[in-house]
């Protein structure tokens, strides 16, 4: 299958492309699409034979849940049922934006291989005209995951897609780099209090200003499961880097020492860290925005690992943030790729 790319990221008329997108999805095939925080795989939710091609396409394990994606707030109740009341106060506030909420489903629409064996099912509206525009057209809800290959960083921009899924999909909607660039949170309102099953672009703080207290995932469940699973025993296989990634302080001069211990010992080290560090002894140093500007960690992180899996670093070195803002999704997702290790025990 030979993959291709249209670009619908600049002020010409695009309807050529987004009907031909549809059209394609319509007929049961998959479509890479811009999110607002990163390319999604997508296919009709309401067609089982669609959704088993995200998984292929993927090498994704069937039993992890996909989140359905809607393009208008009144859609929920087609898909989802015993909403309450918070929920729509949390719709009102966050959506079309990175937030999923996990419902009960309501049977007999969404195809069952999308939340197999779940009760349940994760909807979110995404702000991104791209996605609307294509949600929109499709009049159809969109089961989409990440459009990596399994293992992999969430993509951020095309090219990323293109890298893992070239010849296994059909189309890729290019539309330019994703601006949040971590995935959804998705907190789950079946919970009693709502539950944060992955932290994201919307805050703990920011839903609990609107809903009051939430519960958030323990520590060493974030390091340990993608997102703790409503069922015992199910743990899946999150990304890691080619080698091995150990986040450190954030500290330039304690950076310039781990370096240079570790190429005394003849290793290659390539180090992911803040604009403001000059670290020449690193035998690459991927910037990934000024030093605490969390928001900037969070749109150049996946795109630093895809760039020291490129190289032939021994180790990788990753700066740590603090959990202001997105700055607790960012070391969530950092925490998962260094499988939970620490530089000299940071
Ligand atoms: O930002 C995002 O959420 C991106 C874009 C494409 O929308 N999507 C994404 O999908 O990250 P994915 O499949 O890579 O991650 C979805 C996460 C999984 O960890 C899954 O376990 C959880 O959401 N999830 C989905 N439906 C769920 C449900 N019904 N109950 C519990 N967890 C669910
Ligand atoms: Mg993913």
């Amino acid at each position: 299958m030979e993959t291709e790319i249209v670009s619908v990221d600049n002020d010409m008329d695009n309807s050529i492309s987004y009907q031909r997108a549809v059209d394609m999805l319509k007929n049961g095939g998959v479509v890479a699409f811009p999110t607002e925080t990163v390319y999604g795989l997508g296919a009709l939710a309401t067609d089982e034979a669609a959704v088993q091609r995200i998984f292929e396409a993927k090498g994704r394990p069937s039993d992890n849940p996909l989140i359905v994606h809607i393009g208008n707030q009144e859609d929920v109740e087609k898909y989802a049922e015993d909403i309450p009341e918070n929920a729509s106060k949390l719709m009102d506030a966050f959506w079309p934006g990175p937030l999923t909420l996990v419902f009960h489903k309501r049977p007999g629409v969404i195809a069952e291989n999308v939340t197999p064996g779940f009760g349940t099912v994760g909807l979110r509206m995404p702000d991104h005209p791209v996605a609307l525009t294509l949600l929109r057209t499709l009049d159809g809800p969109l089961a989409a995951p990440s459009a990596n290959r399994s293992g992999k960083p969430s993509p951020t921009e095309a090219a990323h897609v293109m890298t893992d899924l070239n010849g296994r999909i059909p189309l890729i909607v290019d539309g330019g780099k994703t601006g949040v660039g971590v995935e959804s949170t998705v907190l789950d309102m079946t919970a009693n209090p709502p539950e944060i099953l992955r932290p994201g672009g919307v805050t703990r703080e920011m839903i609990e200003d609107v809903i009051g207290p939430v519960r958030a995932e323990s520590k060493s469940a974030s390091v340990t499961d993608e997102v703790a699973p409503r069922a015992p025993g199910m743990k899946y296989m999150h990304y890691a880097p080619e080698s091995p990634l150990f986040v450190i302080q954030p500290d330039e001069s304690v950076i310039r020492e781990a370096v240079m211990q570790l190429k005394s010992e003849g290793k290659r080290v390539a180090v992911i860290g803040p604009d403001d560090f000059d670290i020449k002894e690193a035998d690459w140093y991927f910037p990934v925005g000024p030093l605490h500007d969390n928001g900037a960690m969070a749109g150049n992180l996946y795109g630093a690992i895809r760039q020291c899996d490129s190289t032939d670093a021994d180790l990788i070195l990753a700066a740590a943030t603090d959990s202001e803002g997105v700055g607790t999704a960012v070391m969530n997702r950092l925490l998962k790729a260094a499988d939970g290790k620490r530089y000299n025990g940071y």
